[in-house]
């Protein structure tokens, strides 16, 4: 993976076929490679990965190492990162174009709109990687395990569809046992307050991102909750 300032990223994110961008809050329309628009709502497998195999999403993606990492161990699954960073993007879309990893792509957008890109049913599970905790109260809907993001998951996750969070953040981890206690569609299937205290609650939680690497070495503890859609 070469190094590159952010100009130089953004000119190549636009020429990547593995990118995929919104900006436009009042048109959903998604950008793809050299600027065309393309129409993937209900159709990412059979249109952008050419197959029907189910898709996973990584919410807060960052450089995408869930992404990348999961496409290499899973490559009869899709995946998809998701972040609003295109520098960041950058990093997974290229190294993924490298190593050739057909099965993964980049979709550059508020993950506010996250509803408006995917149909019923479309995404499997989801992973969401060490977001931004906002531990300030007045700040707590802009949280992706609250209760709006939540709604906004269940146009594409259907019942039974996981979501995978991991965060070093307390507030985050108690904030989201709590929103799961109150609601009937979605229940708590494992959490861990620590996950590196015994046996991994996941396999897949072996993963390490570019910031759990900074928390690990400050310290702190990495937690985990497996989420079910159940209604
Ligand atoms: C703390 S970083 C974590 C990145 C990566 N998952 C990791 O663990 O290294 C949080 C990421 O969430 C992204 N992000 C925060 N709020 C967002 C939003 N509303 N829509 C899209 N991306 C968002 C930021 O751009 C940032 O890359």
């Amino acid at each position: 993976m070469g190094r590159k300032n952010k100009l130089g990223r953004f000119s190549d994110l636009m020429s990547y076929p593995n990118v995929y961008e919104n900006f436009d809050t009042h048109n959903p329309h998604l950008i793809g490679q050299n600027n065309e628009p393309v129409e993937l709502k209900g159709e990412w497998a059979k249109k952008h990965f050419g197959n029907t195999h189910p898709i996973t999403l990584e919410l807060a993606c960052g450089r995408g190492e869930y992404t990348v990492a999961l496409a290499k161990r899973y490559p009869e699954r899709n995946f998809i990162g998701v972040d609003i960073k295109g520098a960041r993007i950058w990093k997974g879309a290229t190294y993924a174009l490298e190593e050739n990893l057909k099965n993964v792509a980049f979709l550059r957008t508020r993950i506010e709109f996250i509803e408006k890109f995917f149909a019923s049913g479309e995404i499997s599970n989801m992973w969401i990687t060490f977001p931004d905790p906002f531990p300030r109260k007045s700040k707590a809907n802009r949280r992706l395990t609250g209760d709006m993001f939540l709604e906004k998951y269940k146009a594409f996750l259907p019942i039974g569809g996981r979501i995978h969070l991991k965060t070093d953040a307390d507030t985050l981890y108690e904030f989201t046992l709590e929103v799961l206690g109150s609601r009937s569609d979605y229940k708590s299937v494992t959490d861990s307050s620590d996950i590196y205290a015994g046996d991994l609650p996941h396999p897949d939680l072996d993963i390490q991102t570019y910031y759990e690497g900074r928390h690990l070495e400050a310290g702190k503890k990495i937690k985990y909750v497996q989420i079910e859609r159940i209604n």
